[in-house]
């Protein structure tokens, strides 16, 4: 046997002998609860100690209401959505009291169903209108709701047949948490604009891109690659060199020539910030800033040419890239187009006739 071998199996039998002997589930006591009052109580102690305050509403059709206890803010564990990833997502922004774009996140979420072949509980309007109360009943103005299709609780199985039928969740998450943090740190950055990173996490197939199913994890890995590179977040390039997107955003270049380009949406996820961001431009080249609007496809190469380039997604809604891959984009300072587009877009939701006003108390 070699040293190598010998240390190996050494290493091997100390990690053995501990199970072997029983020796650590002497030490351990594992409560059990049978009342459903303690586990609650357990429950509200862990949730107070953690001191957020950040979900103030959630609704679960398996409740069949709304939740403002967050330590009731509970999933089946049985949920195909849980244990199978069986589900799918989406989400909007609560801004000064209206909710904005909640009809194209919604009409999103639905497409986004029929790829996974789950039905709604309910009709649209309905689940519109569950939305609108529980961010009423949240009392929140500025954040965002989030909320997902499942095929709902049933048994632990693959196959979707066993699951009781479909579920609708949601919850409110108040101003702070979302996708930018603190707002100081979204204006900073805004301010300095951001770097980004190619990631070398694979892609999801075209098919799995287009719609925001629950399975993230490749977003989720795209995203701690960049952290740990000490960028912002990575973009995906696909196998024919084309820029995808970002792990939870859009991306835009702008051209030397003033072109705006969002890469098109046949193989990443069809987002309602770049759809809106493709409306809206058009005024730029009115106002002789821009010299064409496009969703289109556009190469790594090419767009690392580009004069400016930023990421699109709700919550952002627009952030400058100053640098890709430890270059700098353009003159690696935040252009001014970025920055106009951006006002844009919060002015738009401030104001776009779209928005739903939420009837708090
Ligand atoms: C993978 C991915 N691409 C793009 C987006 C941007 O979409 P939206 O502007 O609708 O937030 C998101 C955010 O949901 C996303 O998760």
């Amino acid at each position: 046997m070699t040293s190598a071998n010998w240390t190996l199996h050494r290493s091997f039998f100390w990690v053995l002998s501990p199970l072997l002997s029983g020796e650590e589930g002497h030490h351990v006591h594992v409560p059990v609860y049978a009342s459903g009052s303690e586990v609650l109580q357990k429950l509200q102690e862990k949730w107070n100690s953690t001191k957020q305050q950040r979900y103030p509403a959630m609704y679960s059709s398996v409740v069949g209401g709304i939740v403002l206890d967050p330590s009731m803010m509970v999933i089946p564990i049985d949920d195909h959505m849980v244990h199978r990833g069986h589900g799918v997502f989406d989400t909007a922004m609560i801004s000064d009291g209206y909710l904005y774009e909640v009809d194209s996140h919604l009409d999103r979420l639905l497409i986004s169903a029929a790829k996974a072949k789950i039905s709604s509980p309910f009709p649209r309007e309905t689940l519109r209108a569950i939305l609108v109360q529980m961010t009423a009943a949240s009392k929140c103005r500025n954040g965002s709701i989030k909320y997902w299709l499942s095929a709902g609780p049933g048994d632990f199985l693959l196959s979707p047949k066993g699951c009781t039928g479909p579920a609708f969740y949601a919850v409110v998450v108040a101003s702070g948490s979302g996708v930018d943090g603190a707002p100081a740190a979204g204006h900073a950055r805004l301010r300095e604009g951001v770097r980004a990173i190619t990631s070398m996490v694979p892609m999801k197939h075209p098919f799995f891109a287009a719609m925001k199913s629950v399975n993230y994890l490749p977003n989720a890995l795209a995203m701690a690659e960049a952290e740990e590179r000490g960028a912002y977040a990575s973009v995906w390039v696909d196998d024919a060199g084309d820029v995808a997107e970002g792990p939870m955003m859009n991306v835009a270049f702008v051209t030397g020539d003033g072109d705006l380009v969002v890469p098109a949406f046949d193989r990443v996820l069809s987002g309602c910030t770049a759809r809106r961001l493709l409306a809206l431009a058009p005024r730029l080249v009115d106002a002789g800033m821009l010299r064409s609007v496009s969703a289109a496809s556009i190469s790594a190469t090419d767009a690392k040419r580009c004069a400016e380039m930023m990421f699109v997604g709700s919550g952002l809604p627009l952030l400058p890239i100053v640098e890709w891959d430890g270059k700098p984009v353009g003159d690696g300072r935040v252009g001014k187009i970025v920055l106009a587009l951006f006002d844009m877009l919060c002015e738009d939701m401030k104001t776009s006739p779209e928005r739903v006003i939420v009837p708090y108390d």
